[in-house]
């Protein structure tokens, strides 16, 4: 592959996309792919820092403009440290939540003006998009009690019902925007049935590719 492959993993807090993240790494190794695996916010050393500034329960007085703007600049690191230079070595990047958790978190969520999210998100993805994002699809009341049973819940898991299932819709109507990048997966099912469902999806990508 001459440029890379950038697929990103989306979903509610406790939709399964890491048991799956995990998964698609090692398939894809063995595949012979050279796969680097990372997360927002966070990833590099100066993104975790500010991630764990974000989820602190602790910071109950962060404006919600802060808390898009500390994502932002989580993103901007990333993509200049390790997301570009990895994409132009050829890599394949999987990424754990990428810019479409802003649009759905903040602007659904938070209620922040799409356009304003897009303007700033714009400064830190410098023309980076996802070549496919793979939406892990499963009601927000069933993953967010998994999710909290197994490692109790941050600043954001804190919310109300009602915040996570804005984010839900929000994602729901990303979805029949960008029907070519974003793929639906239902999460309703078993690991194994839902890892086959996303390694259709991204044999396909990598034919179109290869
Ligand atoms: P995680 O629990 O999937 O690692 O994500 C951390 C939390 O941050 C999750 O509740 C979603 C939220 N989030 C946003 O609100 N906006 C963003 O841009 C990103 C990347 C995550």
């Amino acid at each position: 592959m001459k440029r890379g492959l950038f697929i990103t993993a989306e979903g509610t807090d406790g939709s399964g996309k890491t048991t799956q993240i995990k998964l698609l790494e090692s398939y894809l190794k063995d595949r012979g792919f050279e796969v680097v695996v990372t997360r927002e916010p966070g990833g590099t050393k100066i993104g975790e820092k500010i991630r764990s500034i974000i989820l602190d329960p602790d910071n109950t007085k962060m404006t919600y403009i802060t808390e898009m703007m500390l994502y932002v600049s989580a993103r901007a690191q990333l993509v200049g440290e390790l997301i570009r230079p990895s994409l132009e070595q050829g890599k394949v990047v999987i990424c754990d939540r990428f810019v479409d958790s802003s649009y759905v978190y903040q602007g659904f969520g938070r209620n922040i003006n799409i356009e304003l999210i897009e303007k700033v998100n714009s400064i830190a993805l410098d023309g980076i998009m996802p070549d496919v994002t793979l939406f892990f699809d499963v009601d927000p009341n069933i993953a967010l009690s998994r999710r909290i049973r197994s490692t109790g819940a941050d600043r954001i898991e804190q919310e109300t019902m009602d915040f996570h299932r804005k984010v839900y819709e929000g994602y729901k109507k990303l979805v029949s925007k960008y029907p070519n990048r974003i793929k639906i997966i239902d999460s309703n099912r078993s690991i194994e049935e839902i890892f086959l469902d996303v390694k259709e999806n991204i044999d396909k990508i990598l034919e179109r590719c290869l």
